[in-house]
Formats: structure tokens, C-alpha cells, sequence
């Protein structure tokens, strides 16, 4: 296998190896840990089943995995669309991809409004005061048509007794509102957009579809003129695939919202989890009180994830361990027996980033190799006890 450095913003680095030869000893001995490998083509193949299984177009929400080199493999695949929400990741995107942009984020300030209708993005309005600060600009660019987002608990209404509050998009009468102030801006509402949270598939999906057929008419009548599309969403958890009854279910519900305007969808975790693994090297094995622990050089700082600090049941990741052949020969005093707790090297008690069985041979040196890590694992308190930053692989 090669290991050629490419020139690149993300600094990452290339390897010319199919998936699963990288994790051959012998490869894994060649990589900085800690670090993360990530597969391209993964990505476009997990993109591609959930688009097929949903029959509908699909917005990737960029926030789950910005990396930039990632995003040029696969951004042709990105066909629908990808949802931004600053003006970093605005940059990630432009000049690398002509695929459709969204601006997508309550807190957009008026330079990002502005570069986002300079770069030909589509902007999201989460508010009439974003409405507003359009206007402000208005006789100066010229926007595409926008999207509304709406409130999911608002567009949802007295259904939802399991609603939880949050802050985004515009209630129904502020929406009305928004549309109307817009045609006298002479600009045009291309879509609905709609997202009720991370996870929120299983309760939220069917309630937001029957809710954006039920307004659709009433919104329809305020424009003047049809709704392009209505992105209704996700919330799609990593492993979507698992609950095929229920997703069978809403695909076959869809119909009828169809049937009046074009259904989207957008989701993050679920296009990019399974593309990325974190690598860590064992650096000593001790034991207290009859406990293995396992002190790696990364952890929390690099993957914060998998320190699940922010889960109320904490479940650890089981790592597969990669044994270096000349390490793992290696005499040393702690226990061979016993549960493993694996821990990260930032010196905080709560990094804690897996277990692993009481069998398990674990020698110093090993490699842990954490699957599922490609989504919202990069965004870490790097900098913490000066502690490195985890190096980026591609799976060429
Ligand atoms: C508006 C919006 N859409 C999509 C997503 C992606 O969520 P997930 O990665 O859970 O699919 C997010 C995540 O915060 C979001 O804020």
C-alpha cells in the first residue's frame, strides 16, 4: 500500500488501499494515530441506499461530516443538494461543487446572507426578522427563490404531545406572514423545509408528512403559485435500516404529499457514520482493583462521540483490536483477564471511549479501531492539554 501526502486544506492523507487492507497490521502500522480513516465510497453507497429506499430527493446536511476532501470524492453523488449552516462550511463548498446549495441556520447574520446569494445558495429563512434583514439588501442582489423553514411542534399542532421545543423556523401565522412580505420583495418562496431533530424518524416523520400535506393548500393560496418542494426532513438514525418495517411503512405514506409537490428529505449521520473509523494505539495496559484499563494516545479530544458524555445510557463502542505482531509478544506484568475499560489520554475521567470483553488478548501497542465514527467526530475539544490532532486518512 501507498502513503502519498496530498496538498490539500483538510490535510488529509491519501491511501491507495481498498477498505479492509488498511487494516492489515502491517498498514496499520503505517498510520500516525491517532487518526481517522475515512471511505468515499461508503459514503456514496450509504447516500445512494437511503435516497433509493426513500424514493425521494436527498439534501446531505454537510455539518455531519465538513471535511473537504470527502466532500470533493463524493460531491458528485450529492446530485439533490447540500444543506450549509456558516459560513465556514459555505467555504468548504463553493468552488469545489456546482451542486445545489441551502443556507440553513437561525443565526444567519448578513454577511453570510450575502455571500450565500453571491455564491447562487439557496437561502433557508428560519424568521421574519430574516425576512427582514433580505429586505435590507434586496435592491442591491438577487436572491433566488427562498425556503421557509417551519417550527416542527407549531406546523404539527395539538398532535404532538411528545413535542419538544426548540427554536427553529417560523410558526404558521409567521410563515403567512413571511410569504406575503416576501412577494412585496418580489421574491418568490421556491419551498417548505422542516426538521424536528437528530433521531426524530421513528415519532416525528409521519406527523410532519400528514401536517405538510394539511397546510400545503393554505400556503399554496398565500404564495399564488406552487411549492416547488417541501423537505420534510429525517432524522434518520445511522442505522435506518434496521427498522424496515417502519420505514417500508413511510415511504408507501408519501404518496398523497407527492402527489402535490416534490418531497424531500436531508440527513447527516446516516449518509456519513459508517464511512469513518477512529484508529488509537495502545500505550499501557494497568490494572486497578482487578480492573484492565487501557490508556490510549487519543480519545475524547479527538472523538468526542465516543466518549458519550452527552447520553443519558452510556453504551461503549467495542473496538476491534488490531494486534502488532512484535508488540503483542511482548512479556508484560499487567492481567491477561478481565474486562477492559479503554481510555483516552486527556487525563479527564469522563474519556472513557470503550470496553472490551473479559477474553480479550491486549498487549501495548495494539491498534483499537472504533467503526462508525464518520459523523460528527471531528468536532472535538482539540487544543486540550496541547494534545495533537487526530490525522485524517482516504481510502483512495
Ligand atoms: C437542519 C438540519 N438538518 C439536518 C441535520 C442532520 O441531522 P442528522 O445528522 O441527525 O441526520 C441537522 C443536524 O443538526 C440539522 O440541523
Amino acid at each position: 500500500m501507498e502513503i502519498a501526502p496530498i496538498m490539500s486544506a483538510s490535510n488529509v492523507t491519501m491511501l491507495n488501499a481498498p477498505m479492509h487492507s488498511w487494516y492489515a497490521p502491517h498498514e496499520l502500522s503505517k498510520l500516525e494515530t491517532p487518526c481517522y480513516v475515512f471511505d468515499p465510497a461508503r459514503v456514496i453507497a450509504d447516500y445512494s441506499k437511503l435516497k433509493r429506499e426513500l424514493g425521494t430527493p436527498l439534501v446531505v446536511s454537510l455539518k455531519a461530516n465538513p471535511n473537504p476532501d470527502l466532500f470533493v470524492r463524493c460531491a458528485q453523488t450529492f446530485v439533490d443538494g447540500i444543506e450549509l449552516a456558516s459560513m465556514g462550511e459555505l467555504n468548504v463548498v463553493v468552488g469545489r461543487s456546482p451542486i445545489p446549495k441551502f443556507i440553513n441556520t437561525p443565526a444567519m447574520d448578513l454577511p453570510l446572507m450575502a455571500a450565500a446569494i453571491a455564491s447562487r445558495a439557496t437561502l433557508v429563512l428560519d424568521s421574519l426578522e430574516q425576512v427582514e434583514m433580505l429586505a435590507t439588501i434586496r435592491s442591491k442582489v438577487a436572491p433566488l427563490p427562498v425556503v421557509l423553514r417551519l417550527n416542527a411542534k407549531e406546523l404539527v399542532g395539538d398532535a404532538s404531545a411528545l413535542a419538544a421545543v426548540d427554536h427553529f423556523g417560523c410558526d404558521l401565522p409567521g410563515a403567512m406572514a413571511a410569504i406575503t412580505r416576501l412577494r412585496a420583495l418580489g421574491i418568490g418562496v421556491r419551498g417548505l423545509h422542516v426538521f424536528a431533530g437528530s433521531y426524530s424518524f421513528k415519532t416525528w416523520s409521519p406527523i410532519i408528512r400528514a401536517a405538510a400535506e394539511r397546510i400545503l393548500p393554505e400556503i399554496r393560496q398565500r404564495q399564488g403559485s406552487d411549492i416547488e418542494f417541501v423537505n420534510v426532513g429525517g432524522g434518520f438514525p445511522d442505522d435506518w435500516d434496521s427498522q424496515r418495517g417502519l420505514f417500508d411503512a413511510y415511504r408507501g405514506s408519501l404518496a398523497a404529499l407527492s402527489s402535490k409537490t416534490r418531497v424531500y428529505h436531508e440527513a447527516g449521520r446516516a449518509i456519513f457514520a459508517g464511512s469513518g473509523s477512529f484508529v488509537t494505539k495502545v500505550i499501557a495496559i494497568k490494572s486497578i482493583g482487578g480492573r484492565r484499563i487501557a490508556i490510549c494516545d487519543g480519545g475524547i479530544t479527538n472523538c468526542f462521540m465516543l466518549s458519550q458524555t452527552e447520553k443519558v445510557i452510556k453504551r461503549f463502542q467495542k473496538p476491534d483490536v488490531i494486534a502488532m505482531q512484535e508488540q503483542s509478544e511482548t512479556a508484560h506484568a499487567t492481567p491477561r483477564h478481565g474486562a477492559v475499560q479503554v481510555v483516552g489520554n486527556s487525563c479527564n475521567r469522563m474519556d472513557v471511549i470503550g470496553e472490551l470483553g473479559t477474553e480479550t488478548k491486549l498487549a501495548q501497542g495494539d491498534r483499537l479501531v472504533f467503526r462508525g465514527c464518520g459523523a460528527y467526530s471531528t468536532y472535538s475539544p482539540v487544543g486540550f492539554l496541547s494534545l495533537k490532532a487526530a490525522r485524517r486518512y482516504l481510502i483512495s
